[in-house]
Protein backbone atom coordinates (compact mmCIF):
# COMPACT_ATOMS: atom_id res chain seq x y z
CA UNK A 1 0.00 0.00 0.00
CA UNK A 2 1.39 3.68 -0.79
CA UNK A 3 2.18 5.46 2.44
CA UNK A 4 0.34 8.59 1.73
CA UNK A 5 -2.78 7.00 2.02
CA UNK A 6 -2.40 4.86 5.23
CA UNK A 7 -4.93 5.82 8.09
CA UNK A 8 -2.73 6.24 11.67
CA UNK A 9 -4.11 6.33 14.75
CA UNK A 10 -1.61 7.65 17.17
CA UNK A 11 -2.50 6.53 20.55
CA UNK A 12 -1.00 8.42 23.72
CA UNK A 13 -1.25 10.12 26.85
CA UNK A 14 0.47 13.36 26.55
CA UNK A 15 0.13 15.84 23.69
CA UNK A 16 1.33 19.69 24.09
CA UNK A 17 0.23 22.18 24.52
CA UNK A 18 -2.83 20.20 26.03
CA UNK A 19 -1.06 18.11 28.36
CA UNK A 20 2.98 17.43 28.46
CA UNK A 21 5.09 16.27 31.18
CA UNK A 22 8.00 15.83 29.24
CA UNK A 23 9.42 14.88 25.59
CA UNK A 24 6.52 12.25 24.73
CA UNK A 25 3.98 15.62 24.35
CA UNK A 26 6.35 17.32 22.43
CA UNK A 27 6.44 14.03 20.13
CA UNK A 28 2.78 13.38 19.93
CA UNK A 29 1.80 16.90 18.93
CA UNK A 30 5.18 17.31 15.81
CA UNK A 31 5.21 13.93 14.99
CA UNK A 32 1.67 13.38 13.74
CA UNK A 33 1.81 16.68 12.20
CA UNK A 34 4.74 15.54 10.33
CA UNK A 35 3.12 12.76 8.97
CA UNK A 36 0.35 15.02 7.69
CA UNK A 37 2.32 16.93 5.58
CA UNK A 38 3.34 13.74 3.80
CA UNK A 39 -0.16 13.30 3.20
CA UNK A 40 -0.78 10.78 5.38
CA UNK A 41 -3.98 10.64 7.23
CA UNK A 42 -2.99 10.35 11.06
CA UNK A 43 -5.63 11.20 13.96
CA UNK A 44 -4.44 10.47 17.55
CA UNK A 45 -6.27 9.54 20.66
CA UNK A 46 -5.92 11.71 23.57
CA UNK A 47 -7.80 10.87 27.14
CA UNK A 48 -9.74 14.29 28.02
CA UNK A 49 -8.20 15.19 30.63
CA UNK A 50 -9.60 18.06 32.73
CA UNK A 51 -6.63 20.46 30.92
CA UNK A 52 -7.37 19.09 27.40
CA UNK A 53 -11.50 19.85 27.92
CA UNK A 54 -10.30 23.55 28.95
CA UNK A 55 -7.96 24.22 26.50
CA UNK A 56 -10.56 22.63 23.38
CA UNK A 57 -13.59 23.39 24.01
CA UNK A 58 -15.01 22.96 20.67
CA UNK A 59 -15.32 19.54 20.37
CA UNK A 60 -18.12 17.77 19.05
CA UNK A 61 -18.97 13.77 20.01
CA UNK A 62 -18.42 11.37 17.74
CA UNK A 63 -18.91 7.88 19.18
CA UNK A 64 -20.24 6.67 22.93
CA UNK A 65 -18.99 3.46 23.94
CA UNK A 66 -21.23 1.96 26.75
CA UNK A 67 -20.38 0.77 30.08
CA UNK A 68 -19.30 -2.93 30.43
CA UNK A 69 -18.42 -5.10 32.93
CA UNK A 70 -15.08 -3.69 32.67
CA UNK A 71 -15.28 -0.19 32.27
CA UNK A 72 -16.84 3.05 32.45
CA UNK A 73 -19.08 4.61 29.77
CA UNK A 74 -17.18 7.13 27.98
CA UNK A 75 -17.57 9.80 24.85
CA UNK A 76 -15.15 10.10 22.17
CA UNK A 77 -14.82 13.99 21.05
CA UNK A 78 -13.33 14.96 17.79
CA UNK A 79 -11.40 18.22 17.79
CA UNK A 80 -8.07 19.25 16.48
CA UNK A 81 -4.88 20.40 17.48
CA UNK A 82 -2.88 23.85 15.85
CA UNK A 83 -1.74 21.91 12.96
CA UNK A 84 -4.91 20.69 12.12
CA UNK A 85 -4.46 16.69 13.24
CA UNK A 86 -7.51 15.33 13.83
CA UNK A 87 -7.61 14.74 17.64
CA UNK A 88 -9.79 12.40 19.06
CA UNK A 89 -10.45 12.64 23.07
CA UNK A 90 -11.80 9.78 25.19
CA UNK A 91 -14.04 11.48 27.25
CA UNK A 92 -14.57 9.81 31.27
CA UNK A 93 -15.42 12.26 33.68
CA UNK A 94 -15.12 9.48 36.19
CA UNK A 95 -11.53 8.79 35.47
CA UNK A 96 -9.75 11.58 33.65
CA UNK A 97 -11.69 15.35 34.96
CA UNK A 98 -9.80 15.62 38.15
CA UNK A 99 -7.03 17.95 39.16
CA UNK A 100 -3.57 16.77 39.09
CA UNK A 101 -1.08 15.52 36.62
CA UNK A 102 -2.08 12.90 33.54
CA UNK A 103 -0.22 9.89 36.05
CA UNK A 104 -0.20 11.89 39.73
CA UNK A 105 -1.96 13.40 41.86
CA UNK A 106 -0.44 16.96 43.32
CA UNK A 107 1.58 15.27 46.10
CA UNK A 108 3.12 13.28 43.08
CA UNK A 109 1.46 9.99 44.04
CA UNK A 110 0.34 7.97 41.14
CA UNK A 111 -3.07 8.16 40.50
CA UNK A 112 -4.55 4.62 42.38
CA UNK A 113 -6.61 4.17 39.50
CA UNK A 114 -4.18 4.11 36.66
CA UNK A 115 -4.84 0.38 35.43
CA UNK A 116 -8.48 1.44 34.67
CA UNK A 117 -7.50 4.89 33.12
CA UNK A 118 -4.88 3.82 30.69
CA UNK A 119 -6.70 0.05 30.23
CA UNK A 120 -9.41 2.41 28.91
CA UNK A 121 -7.59 4.31 26.29
CA UNK A 122 -5.59 1.28 25.12
CA UNK A 123 -9.59 -0.29 24.53
CA UNK A 124 -10.31 2.58 23.12
CA UNK A 125 -7.62 2.52 20.82
CA UNK A 126 -8.01 -1.04 19.97
CA UNK A 127 -11.65 -0.55 19.36
CA UNK A 128 -11.12 2.21 16.61
CA UNK A 129 -8.39 0.00 15.35
CA UNK A 130 -11.17 -3.28 15.07
CA UNK A 131 -13.86 -4.32 12.47
CA UNK A 132 -16.35 -3.02 15.32
CA UNK A 133 -15.15 0.31 15.53
CA UNK A 134 -17.72 3.02 15.98
CA UNK A 135 -16.23 5.34 13.62
CA UNK A 136 -16.59 5.57 9.41
CA UNK A 137 -12.34 5.93 9.89
CA UNK A 138 -10.89 2.54 10.53
CA UNK A 139 -6.87 3.36 11.04
CA UNK A 140 -4.58 0.94 9.26
CA UNK A 141 -2.33 1.27 12.05
CA UNK A 142 -2.58 2.10 15.42
CA UNK A 143 0.58 3.49 16.64
CA UNK A 144 0.96 2.93 20.63
CA UNK A 145 3.51 5.08 22.76
CA UNK A 146 4.64 3.86 26.29
CA UNK A 147 2.93 2.13 28.70
CA UNK A 148 -0.21 3.65 28.52
CA UNK A 149 -1.40 1.99 25.35
CA UNK A 150 0.60 -0.86 25.79
CA UNK A 151 -2.64 -3.10 26.00
CA UNK A 152 -4.36 -2.01 22.46
CA UNK A 153 -1.82 -4.55 20.85
CA UNK A 154 -3.31 -7.00 22.93
CA UNK A 155 -7.01 -6.43 22.83
CA UNK A 156 -6.35 -6.11 19.26
CA UNK A 157 -5.14 -9.76 18.66
CA UNK A 158 -7.68 -10.84 20.20
CA UNK A 159 -10.45 -9.21 18.54
CA UNK A 160 -12.67 -10.75 16.01
CA UNK A 161 -12.67 -9.89 12.57
CA UNK A 162 -10.11 -7.47 10.39
CA UNK A 163 -7.90 -5.73 12.47
CA UNK A 164 -5.50 -2.96 12.10
CA UNK A 165 -1.83 -3.47 12.13
CA UNK A 166 0.04 -2.12 15.77
CA UNK A 167 3.42 -0.44 16.56
CA UNK A 168 4.56 -0.14 19.66
CA UNK A 169 6.55 2.86 20.69
CA UNK A 170 8.93 2.78 23.70
CA UNK A 171 10.07 6.32 24.72
CA UNK A 172 11.18 5.36 27.99
CA UNK A 173 11.66 1.72 29.49
CA UNK A 174 12.04 2.97 32.86
CA UNK A 175 8.62 2.62 33.28
CA UNK A 176 6.05 -0.09 32.52
CA UNK A 177 3.14 0.23 34.26
CA UNK A 178 3.24 -2.98 36.29
CA UNK A 179 -0.22 -4.31 37.74
CA UNK A 180 -1.41 -6.16 40.40
CA UNK A 181 -2.53 -9.64 38.80
CA UNK A 182 -6.19 -9.50 39.18
CA UNK A 183 -6.37 -6.90 36.63
CA UNK A 184 -5.84 -9.20 34.34
CA UNK A 185 -9.66 -10.36 34.92
CA UNK A 186 -10.16 -6.95 35.32
CA UNK A 187 -9.77 -5.30 32.62
CA UNK A 188 -11.07 -8.07 30.31
CA UNK A 189 -7.54 -9.50 29.13
CA UNK A 190 -8.15 -13.35 28.52
CA UNK A 191 -6.21 -15.01 31.05
CA UNK A 192 -4.47 -17.10 28.96
CA UNK A 193 -2.50 -14.22 27.79
CA UNK A 194 -1.19 -14.34 31.14
CA UNK A 195 1.82 -16.04 30.53
CA UNK A 196 6.00 -14.90 30.33
CA UNK A 197 5.51 -15.57 26.45
CA UNK A 198 2.73 -12.81 26.92
CA UNK A 199 1.50 -10.08 29.34
CA UNK A 200 2.66 -11.47 32.60
CA UNK A 201 6.22 -10.07 34.58
CA UNK A 202 7.38 -11.58 37.27
CA UNK A 203 3.78 -12.65 38.55
CA UNK A 204 1.66 -9.19 37.68
CA UNK A 205 0.41 -7.73 34.35
CA UNK A 206 2.85 -5.23 32.48
CA UNK A 207 1.19 -2.85 30.19
CA UNK A 208 4.57 -2.22 28.74
CA UNK A 209 5.34 -5.74 28.22
CA UNK A 210 2.31 -6.75 26.52
CA UNK A 211 2.56 -4.22 23.92
CA UNK A 212 6.31 -5.07 23.27
CA UNK A 213 5.03 -8.91 23.27
CA UNK A 214 1.52 -8.46 20.87
CA UNK A 215 2.74 -5.48 18.69
CA UNK A 216 3.42 -6.03 15.03
CA UNK A 217 6.49 -4.00 15.10
CA UNK A 218 8.61 -1.76 17.77
CA UNK A 219 10.26 1.15 17.83
CA UNK A 220 11.93 3.46 19.99
CA UNK A 221 13.79 6.86 19.90
CA UNK A 222 16.88 6.70 18.41
CA UNK A 223 19.13 4.01 16.94
CA UNK A 224 21.60 3.89 20.05
CA UNK A 225 19.10 3.43 22.83
CA UNK A 226 17.76 0.99 20.76
CA UNK A 227 20.48 -1.53 20.72
CA UNK A 228 20.71 -0.27 24.70
CA UNK A 229 17.89 -1.43 25.53
CA UNK A 230 18.97 -5.48 24.33
CA UNK A 231 20.91 -6.11 27.20
CA UNK A 232 21.18 -5.37 31.07
CA UNK A 233 21.09 -2.75 32.46
CA UNK A 234 18.89 -0.35 29.99
CA UNK A 235 16.38 -2.96 29.03
CA UNK A 236 15.66 -2.86 32.83
CA UNK A 237 13.93 -6.97 32.80
CA UNK A 238 12.39 -6.05 29.25
CA UNK A 239 16.38 -7.03 27.49
CA UNK A 240 15.51 -10.70 26.31
CA UNK A 241 12.50 -10.10 25.20
CA UNK A 242 14.14 -6.87 22.94
CA UNK A 243 16.38 -9.01 21.61
CA UNK A 244 14.46 -11.82 20.51
CA UNK A 245 12.25 -9.05 18.67
CA UNK A 246 14.82 -6.87 17.35
CA UNK A 247 14.01 -8.07 13.81
CA UNK A 248 11.04 -6.07 14.58
CA UNK A 249 12.83 -3.09 16.28
CA UNK A 250 14.03 0.08 14.82
CA UNK A 251 15.46 2.59 16.23
CA UNK A 252 14.24 6.16 14.68
CA UNK A 253 15.28 9.60 16.32
CA UNK A 254 13.04 11.81 17.45
CA UNK A 255 12.38 14.95 15.54
CA UNK A 256 11.32 18.56 16.98
CA UNK A 257 9.36 20.92 15.90
CA UNK A 258 11.39 23.64 13.97
CA UNK A 259 8.79 26.49 14.07
CA UNK A 260 8.03 26.24 17.49
CA UNK A 261 11.66 25.72 18.55
CA UNK A 262 13.06 28.92 16.38
CA UNK A 263 15.06 31.53 18.37
CA UNK A 264 14.61 33.67 14.77
CA UNK A 265 10.69 33.73 15.56
CA UNK A 266 9.94 32.58 19.51
CA UNK A 267 7.59 35.05 20.84
CA UNK A 268 8.55 33.56 24.07
CA UNK A 269 12.24 35.02 24.38
CA UNK A 270 13.18 38.58 25.09
CA UNK A 271 15.28 39.49 21.42
CA UNK A 272 15.07 37.00 18.82
CA UNK A 273 18.30 36.06 16.73
CA UNK A 274 18.98 33.63 14.16
CA UNK A 275 23.14 32.28 13.25
CA UNK A 276 24.30 35.74 11.80
CA UNK A 277 22.64 38.00 14.50
CA UNK A 278 24.07 35.65 17.52
CA UNK A 279 25.22 38.66 19.42
CA UNK A 280 21.85 39.39 19.95
CA UNK A 281 21.43 36.54 21.84
CA UNK A 282 23.17 38.53 24.79
CA UNK A 283 20.13 40.15 25.34
CA UNK A 284 18.12 37.34 26.46
CA UNK A 285 21.32 36.59 28.72
CA UNK A 286 20.58 39.54 30.73
CA UNK A 287 17.05 39.20 30.51
CA UNK A 288 17.07 35.38 31.81
CA UNK A 289 19.08 36.74 34.58
CA UNK A 290 17.44 39.55 35.69
CA UNK A 291 14.33 37.27 35.49
CA UNK A 292 16.15 34.79 37.78
CA UNK A 293 17.97 37.16 40.36
CA UNK A 294 21.15 36.37 39.13
CA UNK A 295 23.73 38.63 38.93
CA UNK A 296 23.84 40.88 35.82
CA UNK A 297 27.58 39.78 35.06
CA UNK A 298 28.47 39.44 31.07
CA UNK A 299 31.70 37.37 32.17
CA UNK A 300 30.79 34.36 33.45
CA UNK A 301 29.23 31.46 31.73
CA UNK A 302 25.92 30.61 32.52
CA UNK A 303 25.08 26.97 32.35
CA UNK A 304 21.02 25.41 32.51
CA UNK A 305 18.82 23.00 33.10
CA UNK A 306 15.38 21.97 32.15
CA UNK A 307 14.50 18.96 33.00
CA UNK A 308 12.13 16.32 34.95
CA UNK A 309 13.98 15.79 38.38
CA UNK A 310 14.52 11.92 38.17
CA UNK A 311 17.44 9.85 38.93
CA UNK A 312 17.28 9.32 34.90
CA UNK A 313 18.77 13.13 34.47
CA UNK A 314 21.69 12.40 36.48
CA UNK A 315 21.51 16.04 38.12
CA UNK A 316 23.03 14.42 41.50
CA UNK A 317 26.02 14.44 39.74
CA UNK A 318 25.90 18.75 39.27
CA UNK A 319 24.64 18.77 42.60
CA UNK A 320 27.83 17.02 43.70
CA UNK A 321 30.24 19.54 41.34
CA UNK A 322 28.36 22.57 42.29
CA UNK A 323 31.51 23.69 44.04
CA UNK A 324 33.77 23.93 41.26
CA UNK A 325 31.71 24.78 39.29
CA UNK A 326 30.49 27.91 41.24
CA UNK A 327 34.39 28.23 41.57
CA UNK A 328 34.99 28.57 37.81
CA UNK A 329 33.12 31.33 37.72
CA UNK A 330 29.90 30.32 36.26
CA UNK A 331 25.95 30.45 36.84
CA UNK A 332 23.18 28.12 37.23
CA UNK A 333 19.63 27.84 36.11
CA UNK A 334 17.42 25.58 36.88
CA UNK A 335 13.81 24.54 35.80
CA UNK A 336 12.19 21.49 37.01
CA UNK A 337 9.99 19.60 39.43
CA UNK A 338 9.90 16.17 40.23
CA UNK A 339 11.40 13.92 43.19
CA UNK A 340 11.21 16.01 46.59
CA UNK A 341 14.74 15.38 47.14
CA UNK A 342 16.41 16.80 44.25
CA UNK A 343 13.91 19.93 44.51
CA UNK A 344 14.85 20.48 47.75
CA UNK A 345 18.71 20.34 47.14
CA UNK A 346 18.79 22.26 44.09
CA UNK A 347 16.55 25.02 46.21
CA UNK A 348 19.16 25.12 48.67
CA UNK A 349 21.93 25.38 46.64
CA UNK A 350 20.30 28.51 45.05
CA UNK A 351 19.31 29.69 48.64
CA UNK A 352 23.25 29.52 49.77
CA UNK A 353 24.17 31.05 46.34
CA UNK A 354 21.55 33.21 45.28
CA UNK A 355 23.87 35.48 42.70
CA UNK A 356 25.61 32.51 41.03
CA UNK A 357 22.17 29.46 40.95
CA UNK A 358 18.83 30.33 40.47
CA UNK A 359 16.61 27.08 41.16
CA UNK A 360 12.93 27.14 39.57
CA UNK A 361 11.12 24.24 40.72
CA UNK A 362 7.59 23.67 38.80
CA UNK A 363 6.59 23.49 35.05
CA UNK A 364 7.19 26.53 33.30
CA UNK A 365 6.96 26.39 29.13
CA UNK A 366 7.34 30.16 28.05
CA UNK A 367 10.49 30.00 30.69
CA UNK A 368 12.12 26.95 29.09
CA UNK A 369 12.66 28.93 25.92
CA UNK A 370 13.59 31.97 27.39
CA UNK A 371 16.48 29.80 29.14
CA UNK A 372 17.59 28.69 25.87
CA UNK A 373 17.91 31.68 24.58
CA UNK A 374 19.95 32.66 27.24
CA UNK A 375 22.19 30.29 28.91
CA UNK A 376 25.72 29.64 26.92
CA UNK A 377 25.39 26.18 27.84
CA UNK A 378 22.89 23.47 28.09
CA UNK A 379 23.66 20.52 30.99
CA UNK A 380 22.05 17.21 30.30
CA UNK A 381 24.32 14.58 32.09
CA UNK A 382 21.80 11.98 31.73
CA UNK A 383 22.59 8.28 33.26
CA UNK A 384 20.30 7.18 30.46
CA UNK A 385 18.59 9.09 27.24
CA UNK A 386 16.16 7.35 24.82
CA UNK A 387 16.21 10.26 22.75
CA UNK A 388 16.35 13.74 24.61
CA UNK A 389 14.52 16.92 23.41
CA UNK A 390 16.12 19.90 24.95
CA UNK A 391 19.82 19.27 23.56
CA UNK A 392 18.25 19.60 19.85
CA UNK A 393 16.80 22.58 21.04
CA UNK A 394 19.59 23.87 22.65
CA UNK A 395 21.80 23.32 19.15
CA UNK A 396 18.93 24.97 17.05
CA UNK A 397 19.33 28.60 19.79
CA UNK A 398 23.31 28.17 19.65
CA UNK A 399 23.26 27.16 23.20
CA UNK A 400 26.08 23.89 22.98
CA UNK A 401 24.96 21.11 25.06
CA UNK A 402 27.03 19.48 27.50
CA UNK A 403 25.51 15.77 27.38
CA UNK A 404 26.29 12.29 28.53
CA UNK A 405 27.05 9.35 25.25
CA UNK A 406 23.84 7.73 25.99
CA UNK A 407 21.06 7.06 23.84
CA UNK A 408 19.83 10.04 21.47
CA UNK A 409 22.29 12.24 23.45
CA UNK A 410 25.04 10.31 21.85
CA UNK A 411 23.01 10.30 18.75
CA UNK A 412 22.68 14.03 18.08
CA UNK A 413 25.46 15.74 20.09
CA UNK A 414 29.20 16.19 18.56
CA UNK A 415 31.81 16.55 20.87
CA UNK A 416 34.28 19.82 20.54
CA UNK A 417 37.54 18.32 19.80
CA UNK A 418 40.24 20.45 17.24
CA UNK A 419 39.41 17.84 14.96
CA UNK A 420 35.32 18.30 14.84
CA UNK A 421 36.08 21.93 15.28
CA UNK A 422 37.80 22.22 12.29
CA UNK A 423 35.65 20.22 10.35
CA UNK A 424 32.59 21.72 11.55
CA UNK A 425 31.08 19.04 12.87
CA UNK A 426 31.52 20.22 16.86
CA UNK A 427 28.13 20.99 18.25
CA UNK A 428 28.66 20.71 22.11
CA UNK A 429 30.48 18.95 25.23
CA UNK A 430 29.95 14.74 25.39
CA UNK A 431 31.25 12.89 27.85
CA UNK A 432 31.45 8.93 28.61
CA UNK A 433 31.88 8.20 31.89
CA UNK A 434 28.19 7.86 34.35
CA UNK A 435 30.10 9.98 37.19
CA UNK A 436 30.42 13.45 38.38
CA UNK A 437 33.85 13.49 37.81
CA UNK A 438 33.49 13.28 34.08
CA UNK A 439 30.92 15.61 33.97
CA UNK A 440 33.17 17.82 35.71
CA UNK A 441 35.57 17.89 33.17
CA UNK A 442 33.14 18.15 30.29
CA UNK A 443 31.59 21.22 32.57
CA UNK A 444 35.31 22.68 32.79
CA UNK A 445 36.41 22.26 28.94
CA UNK A 446 32.88 23.75 27.65
CA UNK A 447 34.03 26.92 30.37
CA UNK A 448 36.94 26.84 29.01
CA UNK A 449 36.17 27.13 24.89
CA UNK A 450 33.49 30.12 25.85
CA UNK A 451 36.76 32.01 26.70
CA UNK A 452 37.40 31.64 23.27
CA UNK A 453 35.17 33.37 21.41
CA UNK A 454 36.24 32.03 17.72
CA UNK A 455 35.56 28.63 18.49
CA UNK A 456 32.65 28.99 20.82
CA UNK A 457 31.09 30.74 17.49
CA UNK A 458 31.76 28.07 15.56
CA UNK A 459 30.40 26.03 17.85
CA UNK A 460 27.28 27.42 17.90
CA UNK A 461 27.06 28.34 14.12
CA UNK A 462 27.46 24.22 13.40
CA UNK A 463 24.69 23.60 16.01
CA UNK A 464 22.15 26.14 14.55
CA UNK A 465 23.01 24.44 11.05
CA UNK A 466 21.86 21.52 11.82
CA UNK A 467 18.18 19.86 10.87
CA UNK A 468 16.67 18.40 13.55
CA UNK A 469 13.58 18.65 12.02
CA UNK A 470 10.60 15.78 11.78
CA UNK A 471 10.29 14.96 8.08
CA UNK A 472 13.57 12.12 7.76
CA UNK A 473 12.08 10.18 10.50
CA UNK A 474 8.45 10.56 9.79
CA UNK A 475 9.55 8.85 6.48
CA UNK A 476 11.10 6.08 8.04
CA UNK A 477 7.77 5.69 10.02
CA UNK A 478 5.72 5.65 6.98
CA UNK A 479 7.75 3.05 5.21
CA UNK A 480 6.93 0.69 8.89
CA UNK A 481 3.91 1.69 8.90
CA UNK A 482 3.54 0.79 4.78
CA UNK A 483 5.21 -2.70 5.03
CA UNK A 484 2.71 -3.35 8.12
CA UNK A 485 -0.36 -2.38 6.29
CA UNK A 486 0.53 -5.02 3.94
CA UNK A 487 2.06 -7.35 6.14
CA UNK A 488 1.64 -7.06 9.25
P1 LIG B 1 11.82 13.57 29.13
O1 LIG B 1 10.75 13.26 28.17
O2 LIG B 1 12.58 12.39 29.61
O3 LIG B 1 11.35 14.43 30.25
P2 LIG B 1 12.96 15.15 26.94
O4 LIG B 1 14.27 15.84 26.81
O5 LIG B 1 12.59 14.23 25.85
O6 LIG B 1 12.95 14.43 28.36
O7 LIG B 1 11.78 16.21 26.96
C1 LIG B 1 11.55 17.06 28.00
C2 LIG B 1 10.58 18.12 27.53
O8 LIG B 1 9.90 18.65 28.64
C3 LIG B 1 11.27 19.29 26.86
O9 LIG B 1 10.39 19.93 25.96
C4 LIG B 1 11.54 20.20 28.06
O10 LIG B 1 11.72 21.53 27.68
C5 LIG B 1 10.27 20.00 28.84
N1 LIG B 1 10.39 20.24 30.27
C6 LIG B 1 10.88 19.40 31.21
N2 LIG B 1 10.77 19.95 32.44
C7 LIG B 1 10.21 21.16 32.25
C8 LIG B 1 9.83 22.21 33.13
N3 LIG B 1 10.02 22.12 34.44
N4 LIG B 1 9.27 23.32 32.59
C9 LIG B 1 9.08 23.42 31.26
N5 LIG B 1 9.42 22.47 30.38
C10 LIG B 1 9.97 21.35 30.86
C1 LIG C 1 10.95 9.96 27.16
C2 LIG C 1 12.45 9.95 27.25
C3 LIG C 1 13.12 11.03 26.42
C4 LIG C 1 12.47 11.14 25.04
C5 LIG C 1 10.98 11.34 25.19
C6 LIG C 1 10.26 11.46 23.85
O1 LIG C 1 10.33 10.73 28.11
O2 LIG C 1 12.89 10.03 28.59
O3 LIG C 1 14.50 10.74 26.28
O4 LIG C 1 13.03 12.23 24.34
O5 LIG C 1 10.42 10.26 25.87
O6 LIG C 1 10.46 10.35 23.03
Amino acid sequence: MKSSQLRILFATSECAPLVKTGGLGDVSAAFPAALKTLGLDPRILLPAYRSVLAQLPKCREVARFAATADFPAARLLQGQIASGVPLLTLDCPELYDRAGGPYQDADGADWTDNALRFGLLSRAAALLGSADSPLGWRPDVVHCNDWQTGLAPVYLRYAAGARAATLQTIHNLAYQGIFEPQFVAALGLPAECFTPDGVEYYGKLSFLKAGLQFADAITTVSPTYALEIQSEPLGFGLQDLLAARRDRLSGILNGIDTALWNPATDPLIACRYDADTLATKAANKSTLQRRLGLALSPNMPLFAVVSRLTAQKGLDWLLAIAPQLLALPAQLAILGGGEPQLERSFRTLAESHAEQVSATIGFNEALAHLIEAGADAFLMPSRFEPCGMNQMYSQRYGTPPITRATGGLADTVVDCSPATLADGSASGFVFHDASADALLAAVERAAGTWRDTVSWRALQRNGMARDFGWETSARRYAAIYARLATNG
